[in-house]
C-alpha cells in the first residue's frame, strides 16, 4: 500500500452507486484513497445524499448557470483544484469534458462506461446491446479524453447476454462488474502500477496495447 492515500474528487450526476463503492472501499481500508469531495452536475443527484451521509464535502455545479461548456469546465477545474486532486473519478457524470478541464488534468481523469469499448459509445448501452443481438456486453474503465468514450481502456469486464435478458437484468449484471473493476483500476493507479503515457496505458512498466479483459469468474486479486 502507498504511504499516502490518493486524493480523489468524484464527479457525479445521479444515483451514485459507484460512488458508494468508493466510499465503502475507503472506509474499510481496502482502497488507499481520500475522497476529498463529490461534485454533482445535478442538484437532485442521490449521490449527494451518499456523500453527506459519509461526511464527505459535496457541492453542485449546474450547467444552466454557465453560458458555455468551456465556462462550466473553467469553474469545474477551479473547484477540483481546490481539493488538490491526484485523480478525478467520473461516476455517472453525464457531461463531456472539454480540453479546458482535461488539459489541467491530463492522464488523471478516469471513467466507467457500460459497454465493451469501442462498442456502444454513448447512451442506452444495455438496450442497444439487446437490440443489436450482442452475445457479449460489459463495462470498461478508461482514461478520459475529449472524444466521447474514446480514451485508452485500462480494464474491461465481459458479461454474457442471456436469451431472457431485459435492459434492467443486463444492467444489473454489468453494474455488478463495474463495482469490481472500477475500484481495482483505482487501486492500481494508487499503487503506481498503471499510468497514462503518450495516450497509452502503461501497466507495471509495460505498454498495454490491448485492454485487460476479465470475466465474471476471474479473481482480480491475482492480476
Ligand atoms: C454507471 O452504470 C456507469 O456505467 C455509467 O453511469 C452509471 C452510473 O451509475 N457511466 P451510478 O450513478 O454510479 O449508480
Amino acid at each position: 500500500m502507498p504511504a499516502q492515500p490518493l486524493r480523489v474528487v468524484v464527479l457525479i450526476s445521479g444515483h451514485g452507486s459507484n460512488l458508494q463503492i468508493f466510499i465503502d472501499s475507503q472506509s474499510s481500508g481496502r482502497l488507499p484513497i481520500d475522497i476529498r469531495a463529490v461534485i454533482s452536475s445535478r442538484a437532485d443527484a442521490y449521490g449527494l445524499v451518499r456523500a453527506k451521509q459519509a461526511g464527505i464535502e459535496h457541492e453542485t455545479l449546474l450547467p444552466q448557470d454557465f453560458t458555455s461548456r468551456e465556462c462550466y469546465d473553467h469553474a469545474l477545474r477551479d473547484r477540483v483544484n481546490r481539493y488538490r486532486a491526484d485523480l478525478v473519478i467520473l461516476a455517472g457524470f453525464m457531461r463531456i469534458l472539454t480540453p479546458v478541464f482535461l488539459a489541467a488534468y491530463e492522464g488523471r481523469v478516469i471513467n466507467i462506461h457500460p459497454s465493451l469499448l469501442p462498442a456502444l459509445r454513448g447512451l442506452h448501452t444495455h438496450e442497444r446491446a439487446l437490440r443489436e443481438g450482442l452475445r457479449e456486453h460489459g463495462c470498461s474503465v478508461h482514461y478520459v479524453t475529449s472524444a466521447l468514450d474514446a480514451g485508452p481502456v485500462i480494464i474491461q469486464a465481459r458479461v454474457s447476454v442471456q436469451p431472457d435478458d431485459c435492459g434492467e437484468s443486463l444492467q444489473r449484471r454489468v453494474q455488478y462488474q463495474e463495482y469490481r473493476i472500477y475500484p481495482r483500476a483505482v487501486l492500481w493507479i494508487a499503487e503506481g502500477r498503471i499510468e497514462l503515457r503518450n495516450h497509452t496505458v502503461w501497466r507495471q512498466g509495460r505498454r498495454q496495447d490491448r485492454p485487460l479483459v476479465v470475466t465474471a469468474d476471474d479473481d482480480l486479486e491475482s492480476l
